[in-house]
């Protein structure tokens, strides 16, 4: 395995790769690497020759009151679990590898899409995914990139970007990965005190309750996320938190009826979650089918 730190050796190294008619699959992370993470690159190593990680915490996605600075980067850990996954290259820039010195004038947004859930709330958050994923693309030339369904609006915000601008990579979602309470593996989760992780599962069963509450079909949406957020609020009651959002939306992320049965029957959307336990700010959200 080797770790490349600089653009040019990177895309230089991909485009010898592609001459050779190797196909390049891509993890982009920003470290503190977990079981979600180790899923997705082995579904690149079953589908590719050669898988690239990306690591690298982006300044561009954190806004100025966010945990840039504290972000978990234990790179030795990382590169040991790389290594075991028989990853090729790791792509590992320092910050002024990535963007100039005078500031990054160029930037990828993609509009409505970032308007709700998370975006509404973390301001440039997603402009700062969107422009780092499509420098990531254009330094590593990946045929697939790998992205989990927890950062599901970042994944439809990905998979509209490479649509809109015409990337030449093919975008594959891969499930989420929990943990054996349910609670979705994420970097955060290492900031959890041990009484906050004890609860933290709370996140994905209040899904699931509000699910089974919209397939019995007897409230409005509407109802459904009250009864859900009053059972989250009790499940976390041992513990600061505050509900950030609990929203419905399909899964292309367009809002949906209040009515049920105004729902065909069969259709697919999804119920999304924001809270912070303490000052961490978790996030989740599962399919239902009405
Ligand atoms: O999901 C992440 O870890 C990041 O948002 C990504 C896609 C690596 C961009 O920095």
């Amino acid at each position: 395995m080797k770790v490349i730190k600089k653009t040019h050796q990177m895309q230089i190294i991909s485009d010898k790769l592609r001459m050779q008619g190797k196909t390049i699959g891509f993890v982009p992370t920003m470290g503190a690497l977990h079981q979600a993470h180790i899923e997705l690159i082995k579904r690149a190593r079953k589908q590719n020759d050669i898988v690239i990680v990306s690591i690298f915490v982006n300044p561009l996605q954190f806004g100025p009151k966010e945990d840039y600075n504290k972000y978990p980067r234990p790179i030795k850990q990382d590169l040991k679990i790389c290594r075991n996954e028989k990853v090729d290259y790791v792509f590992y820039p320092p910050v002024d590898e990535m963007y100039p010195k005078d500031g990054n004038l160029t930037f990828v947004e993609v509009t409505k899409l970032e308007d709700i859930l998370c975006g509404k709330y973390r301001s440039g958050h997603f402009r700062g995914v969107a422009t780092v994923v499509s420098k990531l693309f254009n330094i590593v030339k990946p045929h697939n990139a790998y992205f989990g369904e927890k950062d599901y609006q970042q994944l439809k915000i990905i998979e509209r970007m490479v649509n809109d601008l015409n990337f030449d990579v093919k975008i594959i979602p891969v499930p989420t990965v929990r943990d054996i309470d349910g609670l979705a593996y994420s970097s955060r989760n290492l900031y959890l005190s041990d009484k906050e992780r004890s609860v933290a599962s709370s996140l994905y069963k209040s899904l699931v309750f509000c699910k089974e509450l919209i397939q019995q079909k007897k409230y409005t949406l509407k109802q459904c996320i009250q009864k859900s957020k009053k059972y989250l609020d009790t499940l976390l009651s041992s513990v600061e938190h505050k509900i950030q959002y609990f929203e419905i939306y399909d899964n292309d992320l367009n809002p949906v009826p209040q009515n049920l049965k105004e729902i065909p029957s069969g259709k697919r959307i999804r119920i999304f979650v924001a809270v912070f336990i303490g000052n961490t700010r978790l996030i989740d959200n599962i399919e239902v089918t009405v």
